[in-house]
C-alpha cells in the first residue's frame, strides 16, 4: 500500500445553520456539530484507505465557541496518523465573519475510524506521512490520545500505554 499524506484526506464541508440546528439560545446544537464533523471525517479515512470505514471513537470534542444561527460553518477534516488498521482524523471547524469573509476557528475535534471489509472485519490502511509542522505534531500526539482512548475503553491495560505514562513521567 503506498503510503499517503494528510493532505491527499483533506475534506472541506460548508453548510449555513438554519434554524432548526440550533438550541434554544439560537446557537448550533452540540449533535448537530458532532454529525457534521462525523461526515467529514469519514470522508477523509475513506480517500486515505479507499475501504469502508466506521466510527471506532470520539476522542476529543472541545465546543470552545457557540455557532450562531446564520453562520457559514467550514468544517475540514485530515487523517493526522494512520496505525494497522485505523485512522485518526483531526477536524477545524471555521465560521466566516459575512463582512469581511474573516474565518475563526470555532471548535474542534478529534475522531477514530477503522477501515473494516463487506463484513466488517478490520483491514490494513496505507501508511500516514505528515508533512507540515502542525501535521507533524498531530502525528506524535496521536499514538498517546490512541493508548487513552484504548485505556478508557478497557482494551489495553495501564503498563501498555507506555507513551502516555511517559507524558507524567516528564
Ligand atoms: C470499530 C470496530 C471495527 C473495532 O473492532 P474490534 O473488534 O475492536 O477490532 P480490533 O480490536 O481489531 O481493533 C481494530 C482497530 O481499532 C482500534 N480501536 C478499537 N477501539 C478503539 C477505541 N475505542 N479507540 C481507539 N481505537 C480503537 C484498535 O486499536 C485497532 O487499531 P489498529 O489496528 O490500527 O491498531 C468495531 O468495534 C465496530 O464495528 N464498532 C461499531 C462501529 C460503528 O458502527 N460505528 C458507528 C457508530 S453508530
Amino acid at each position: 500500500m503506498t503510503a499517503k499524506t494528510p493532505e491527499q484526506s483533506r475534506t472541506i464541508m460548508t453548510d449555513l445553520v438554519l434554524p432548526s440546528e440550533t438550541n434554544p439560545l439560537n446557537n448550533l446544537f452540540g449533535g448537530e456539530l458532532l454529525a457534521r464533523m462525523d461526515r467529514a471525517a469519514s470522508i477523509a479515512a475513506r480517500r486515505h484507505s479507499r475501504r469502508i470505514v466506521v466510527t471506532a471513537s470520539v476522542n476529543h470534542v472541545a465546543f470552545s465557541r457557540a455557532v450562531p444561527l446564520g453562520s457559514v460553518v467550514t468544517v475540514e477534516a485530515k487523517v493526522s496518523r494512520a496505525f494497522k488498521t485505523s485512522m485518526e482524523v483531526f477536524i477545524d471547524v471555521w465560521t466566516e465573519d459575512r463582512e469581511s469573509g474573516k474565518r475563526t476557528k470555532a471548535n474542534e475535534a478529534i475522531y477514530t475510524f477503522v477501515a473494516v471489509d463487506e463484513t466488517g472485519n478490520p483491514v490494513g490502511v496505507p501508511e500516514l506521512i505528515p508533512e507540515t509542522e502542525l501535521e507533524q505534531q498531530r502525528f506524535i500526539a496521536a499514538l498517546r490520545r490512541k493508548q487513552l482512548s484504548l485505556l478508557l475503553a478497557g482494551k489495553i491495560k495501564p503498563a501498555q500505554a507506555s507513551e502516555l505514562k511517559a507524558l507524567f513521567e516528564e
